[in-house]
């Protein structure tokens, strides 16, 4: 299966991926990273994407008229490397019903918290504000709303006293990339399909 990983920031959770294809290898894995886009410029997940040899390209919002526009040539971005499956790994933009119409049901977001808990840009910092005692990650399907398609799977992690945002994003990143390697590993090697919220991946 082909992927397509899109990202906005470090792009730690991309390498877990590149790491994990290139440690069992494609045929075992059952996925590729054909391309990695992004939304804006001079990230850390590019770079790691050209350290890898990868296709990169950037969409940024303020190169289009409207956010239309946007969205539909970054839909055209990414259907030009054909891929099965679409990866959200830190992108921190909102699709519009042009990605969602072509890549729906295949494009697949991980989340810093337990959803429908904490949804949104600041998933981590709003879970320490409230006084969560356990917060973790989500990997989803993304569907029209904000952090709020059919769930995959979920990790916990325990929040302690001392953490601030930064300490606990670490440590649920650790679970989060752990789990989006195996969710994705699984989708690619095997199909799925979604019946209302329930993802059933045979
Ligand atoms: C991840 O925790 C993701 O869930 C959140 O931002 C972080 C991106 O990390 N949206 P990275 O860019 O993969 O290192």
């Amino acid at each position: 299966k082909r992927l397509v990983v899109l990202v906005s920031g470090s792009g730690t959770n991309l390498q877990a991926l590149l790491d994990e294809i290139h440690r069992t290898g494609v045929t075992a894995y059952g996925a590729e990273i054909v391309a990695v886009g992004a939304d804006r410029d001079g990230i850390e997940g590019l770079a790691r994407a050209e350290l890898a040899g990868l296709p990169t390209f950037v969409c940024r919002v303020k190169d289009f008229g409207s956010r239309g526009e946007w969205d539909t040539a970054l839909a055209e971005a990414v259907s030009a490397f054909q891929p099965d499956l679409v990866v959200s790994a830190g992108f921190m933009k909102i699709v519009g019903k042009e990605f969602l119409a072509r890549f729906g049901g295949r494009f697949v977001n991980t989340h810093p918290a337990l959803l429908p808990s904490f949804p949104g840009a600041h998933g981590v910092r709003d879970a320490l504000a409230y006084g969560a005692k356990v917060t973790g990650c989500t990997v989803h399907f993304v569907d029209d709303g904000v952090d709020t398609g059919p769930i995959i799977a979920q990790g916990v992690v325990e929040v302690r006293d001392e953490d601030d945002e930064s300490a606990l994003h670490e440590r649920i990143k650790e679970v989060e990339r752990r789990l989006l390697v195996e969710v994705v590993g699984r989708l690619a090697r095997n199909g799925h399909r979604i019946e209302g919220r329930k993802v059933v991946i045979q």
